[in-house]
C-alpha cells in the first residue's frame, strides 16, 4: 500500500485488537507505517513480541507496543483498557478487529458462548471502556471490523448465546450482525465530530481464521483460498476507515472495498440494536 502523504497518522495513537494476525497484524503495520504510534493487543506473549517485532522491522517505526490479554475474559478486557490509559495520554483510532469461528459450543472464562463473548462483547466492552478517552481525543475513530456473514440472519433474544440448536457459522454470523447493530447504535450515541463509529466486511482473507477447528476448517480453506484475498488487500479498508482523510466526519456506515454499501436491512432495526445495548450492558457490568 502506498502512503499519501494526506494519510500520515504521525503524532495519532493507534489500538489494534487481534494485531498478531491476518487482517489486524497488516493493519498495524500500515498504520505505523503511516507515523502511528501504535499497540497491539494479542493472547499470547510470544506472539505479540514476535508481532511488534516484525512490525519495528517493517516499517522502521520505533513506536510500536503489546498490551496482553484475552478479549473474550471480561477482568482480561478490563485490564487491557486500564493499561493502556496508563501508558498512553490519548486514543485516536480504535481498530475492533480480534474474533473468531468456533464451529463446536465453548464457553468463555466467563461462562458466556464464546462467539458472543470474544467477537461482541469484546468490542462492546473495550470500546465502552476507552469511550472518553478516544472523546478527550477528538476527533477519533472507531472502526469495527464485521463481515459480510451477516446477512440473511436475525438475532435471537431469547437465545443471544445460542444454547438451542448451536451452530458455529450461524453464532459467527448473529456476532456480525451484532458488530453492525453496536456500530449504528454507537454512532448515534456520540457526536461524529467527537468520535466516528464504523464498520467494515474486509473481504474473504486468507489468514489463520478459524484454523482453531482442525481438519473441518483445514477441509473449508482448502477450498476457500482458492477465492480468498490476501491480508494485505483485507486490511485496506481498516486501514482506510482508521487513516484516510476521505472518511473524516463520517459515522455509523458500513464499508466494503473501501466504499460505503448497505448492510442487510435486518441491521437497521433500531429497536434490536437498542435492546443488544441494553443486553450487552448488562452482561459485562457498563
Ligand atoms: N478472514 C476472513 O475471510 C474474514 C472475513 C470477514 C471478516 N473477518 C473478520 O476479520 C477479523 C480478523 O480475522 P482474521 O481473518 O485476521 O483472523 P486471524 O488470522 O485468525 O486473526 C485473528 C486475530 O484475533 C486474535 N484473537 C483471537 N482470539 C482472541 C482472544 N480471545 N483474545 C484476543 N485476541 C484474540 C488472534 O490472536 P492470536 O494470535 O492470539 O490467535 C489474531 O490476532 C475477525 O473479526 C473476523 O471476523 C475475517
Amino acid at each position: 500500500m502506498d502512503v499519501l502523504p494526506s494519510d500520515s497518522l504521525a503524532g495519532k495513537y493507534c489500538l489494534v485488537t487481534g494485531g498478531t494476525a491476518g487482517i489486524g497484524f497488516i493493519t498495524a503495520r500500515e498504520l505505523a507505517s503511516r507515523g502511528a504510534r501504535v499497540v497491539i493487543v494479542g493472547r499470547n506473549a510470544a506472539k505479540c513480541a514476535a508481532s511488534v517485532e516484525a512490525i519495528r522491522r517493517t516499517t522502521g517505526s520505533g513506536a510500536v507496543s503489546v498490551l496482553v490479554g484475552d478479549l473474550s475474559l471480561q477482568r482480561d478486557v478490563r485490564r487491557v483498557a486500564q493499561e493502556y490509559r496508563d501508558g498512553f495520554p490519548r486514543l485516536d483510532v480504535l481498530v475492533n478487529n480480534a474474533g473468531g469461528l468456533y464451529l463446536d459450543r465453548h464457553l468463555s472464562g466467563d461462562g458466556i458462548e464464546m462467539t458472543f463473548a470474544l467477537n461482541h462483547l469484546g468490542y462492546f466492552l473495550l470500546t465502552w471502556l476507552l469511550l472518553d478517552l478516544l472523546r478527550a481525543s477528538a476527533p477519533a475513530r472507531v472502526v469495527n471490523v464485521s463481515s459480510e456473514a451477516h446477512r440473511r440472519i436475525h438475532l435471537d433474544f431469547d437465545d443471544l448465546q445460542c444454547a438451542r440448536r448451536y451452530s458455529g457459522f450461524r453464532a459467527y454470523a448473529r456476532s456480525k450482525l451484532a458488530n453492525l447493530y453496536f456500530t449504528y447504535d454507537l454512532a448515534g450515541r456520540v457526536p461524529a465530530s467527537e468520535v466516528t463509529v464504523n464498520a467494515l466486511h474486509p473481504g474473504l482473507v486468507s489468514t489463520s481464521f478459524g484454523k482453531n477447528n482442525g481438519m473441518r476448517a483445514l477441509l473449508i480453506w482448502a477450498i476457500a483460498r482458492w477465492f480468498a484475498i490476501s491480508p494485505e488487500e483485507g486490511a485496506r479498508t481498516p486501514v482506510y476507515l482508521a487513516a484516510s482523510p476521505g472518511v473524516a466526519g463520517m459515522s455509523g456506515k458500513y464499508f466494503i472495498a473501501e466504499r460505503p454499501c448497505p448492510s442487510s436491512p435486518v441491521s437497521y432495526d433500531r429497536e434490536a440494536a437498542r435492546h443488544l445495548w441494553n443486553r450487552s450492558a448488562e452482561m459485562v457490568g457498563a
